[in-house]
C-alpha cells in the first residue's frame, strides 16, 4: 500500500511507473534531520495557535526525537513505498506517535514550503563547510607563497614569456579568486537566510501559525515576503550554484597550470607521491590525477548549474513539480566540491616548486623589454618612442641569438641615442620586480604585505 500523502481523492495506488518516477528518498533523505527540525518547529506554532495541546506538544516532540535518533542511526530508512522524505518521515512520526496524533503536524504547511525550506536550510550548512575546505586551499597557497620567498618566475600572457613576476606573486593571484568565492557565499547567504515555512502551498496559512516564529527556530533572519515566491522562487539556489560554478572554474584554473607546471617541459613543481597516480602500464610515470578531476569535475558542476537554470527557465508560479529537479544539481556539485578540495589542499601543501628552474626561465623571452621602455620614459622619452626602441633592441638580440644584457654600449649606442649603459642596471630580474612597487604589484615588500592582507582576510571570516 502506498503511504502517498494524497491518497484521499484517488481510487487507488499509483501506478508503479509513476512511483518509480516520482521517488526522491535516494537523494532527498540528506534533507532528512532538517525536516525533522523543521517538523518541531512547526510543531510548536501548532501548540501556540492552540491546535495541539500541551500533552500533545510534549507527544510530538518525542515522537519526533526518537524519529531523528532511529534516522541518525539508520534504524529508520526509506521505504521502497515512499513517495519522498517528507511522506517517510510522516510514516515514522505516526509509528512513533499513533495515527491520531501524527496525523495532526500536516496542518497548515504543505510539502511545497517545507522543501523549499530545507533545500535553503541545507544549502546554508553547506556553504559554510564549502567556505571552510576553500580557506584551506587557500592557506596551503600562502604558505607555498611565503616559502617561496622572493624567488622569481616567468610571468606570462597568452602562455608566451611576458614580465618577471614573483613566484609568490603569482601563486597569491589563485588565492583572490578564492577569497571572493568565499565572499560569494557570505553574501548570498543574506539572501538564503529567509525561510518559506508558513508560505503553506502557496497563498499562506489561515490557521494563525507564525511564520516568524519557525524561521527564527530554524536559524532564518526571517519568513519570506511573499507565500508565492517562498514556494516558487529557486533564484537562491541557482545562486548558490552558480557560486559553487564559479568556485570550481577558479580551481580548475590553478589546476590546469599545475598540470603545466609538472610536465618535463615546464618542470616548475613536484607534487608528492602520496598526491599523484601511477600509469598501469608505464612505470616511469607520475600523474597528476588531482589536478585533471578538478579540470574534469569543474566541466560537470558547469553542467549542474546549466541544467538547474534550464529547469527553471520557464515555470509559472508557483510550485510545479519540476522543482524537484532543483536539488540534485546542487547536491552533486557540493559532493564533488567536498571531495575536490581536500584533495587539492593536500596537493598544494606537499608540493614542492622547483624555484631554481624558475629563475632561470625568468629573464628568457625578453621578459625584460617593458623595463628597457619604461627606463627611457623616466628619461622623458615619450612611451610610443620607447616602446620602438627596446623593440628594435629586441629584434637585434633575436637576429644575433643573443640576449638584452649581452648588448654592448656600442650596440645601443648604435640602436638610439636614448639608451646608455646605465640601462643594464633595469635589465635583471631582481631589478624588474623591485621597481614595480606600487600597490597590487609584483616588488617583494607588496607581495608580503598583500600577503598579510590575504592572511587577515582568512582569520576574519
Ligand atoms: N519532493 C518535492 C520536491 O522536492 C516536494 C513535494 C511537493 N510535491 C507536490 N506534489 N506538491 O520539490
Amino acid at each position: 500500500k502506498s503511504t502517498a500523502l494524497w491518497g484521499g481523492r484517488f481510487s487507488g495506488g499509483p501506478a508503479q511507473a509513476l512511483a518509480a518516477l516520482s521517488k526522491s528518498t535516494h537523494f532527498d533523505w540528506r534533507l532528512a534531520q532538517l525536516d525533522i527540525a523543521g517538523s518541531k518547529a512547526h510543531a510548536g506554532v501548532l501548540r501556540r495557535a492552540g491546535l495541539l495541546s500541551s500533552d500533545e506538544h510534549a507527544g510530538m516532540v518525542e515522537a519526533l526525537d526518537s524519529l531523528a535518533a532511529d534516522v541518525e542511526s539508520g534504524a529508520f530508512v526509506a521505504a521502497e513505498s515512499d513517495e519522498d522524505v517528507h511522506t517517510a518521515l510522516e510514516r515514522g512520526l505516526i509509528e512513533r506517535a499513533g495515527a491520531e496524533l501524527g496525523g495532526k503536524l500536516r496542518a497548515g504547511r504543505s510539502r511545497n514550503d517545507q522543501i523549499a525550506t530545507l533545500i535553503r536550510s541545507y544549502l546554508r550548512e553547506q556553504a559554510k563547510e564549502i567556505g571552510h575546505l576553500t580557506l584551506n586551499v587557500v592557506d596551503a597557497l600562502l604558505d607555498q607563497a611565503e616559502a617561496a620567498g622572493d624567488a622569481i618566475m616567468p610571468g606570462r600572457t597568452h602562455l608566451q614569456h611576458a614580465q618577471p613576476v614573483l613566484v609568490a606573486h603569482h601563486l597569491q593571484a589563485h588565492v583572490w579568486p578564492l577569497l571572493r568565492d568565499v565572499d560569494r557565499l557570505l553574501d548570498w547567504d543574506a539572501r538564503a537566510a529567509r525561510s518559506p515555512y508558513g508560505s503553506g502551498a502557496l497563498a499562506g496559512s489561515s490557521l494563525g501559525l507564525d511564520p516568524a516564529q519557525v524561521a527564527a527556530e530554524l536559524g532564518f533572519d526571517g519568513p519570506v515576503e511573499n507565500s508565492i515566491d517562498g514556494t516558487a522562487a529557486r533564484d537562491v539556489v541557482a545562486e548558490f550554484s552558480f557560486v559553487a560554478a564559479m568556485l570550481a572554474i577558479d580551481l580548475s584554473r590553478f589546476a590546469e597550470e599545475v598540470i603545466l607546471w609538472n610536465t618535463k617541459e615546464f618542470d616548475f613543481i613536484k607534487l608528492d607521491d602520496a598526491y599523484s597516480t601511477g600509469s598501469s602500464i608505464m612505470p616511469q610515470k607520475k600523474n597528476p590525477d588531482i589536478a585533471e578531476l578538478t579540470r574534469g569535475k569543474a566541466g560537470r558542476i558547469i553542467g549542474d548549474l546549466t541544467g538547474l537554470l534550464a529547469t527553471l527557465k520557464a515555470l509559472p508560479l508557483a510550485y510545479n513539480r519540476d522543482l524537484q529537479e532543483d536539488k540534485e544539481p546542487v547536491f552533486d556539485q557540493i559532493d564533488s566540491l567536498t571531495v575536490l578540495l581536500p584533495a587539492i589542499a593536500g596537493m598544494i601543501a606537499t608540493a614542492t616548486l622547483n624555484l631554481p628552474r624558475m629563475a632561470e626561465l625568468a629573464p628568457q623571452g625578453f621578459s625584460l623589454a617593458t623595463d628597457i621602455a619604461e627606463w627611457l620614459v623616466r628619461r622623458g622619452v615619450p612611451f610610443r618612442d620607447a616602446h620602438e626602441i627596446s623593440g628594435a633592441c629586441v629584434r637585434e638580440c633575436e637576429s644575433r641569438g643573443i640576449e638584452l644584457w649581452d648588448l654592448t654600449d656600442d650596440d645601443l649606442a648604435a640602436i638610439s641615442p636614448s639608451l646608455n649603459s646605465e640601462v643594464r642596471e633595469v635589465l635583471s630580474v631582481e631589478g624588474s620586480v623591485a621597481s614595480r612597487d606600487a600597490v597590487g604589484g609584483t616588488a617583494p615588500v607588496r607581495v608580503a604585505e598583500q600577503r598579510a592582507d590575504a592572511r587577515d582576510k582568512v582569520i576574519e571570516y
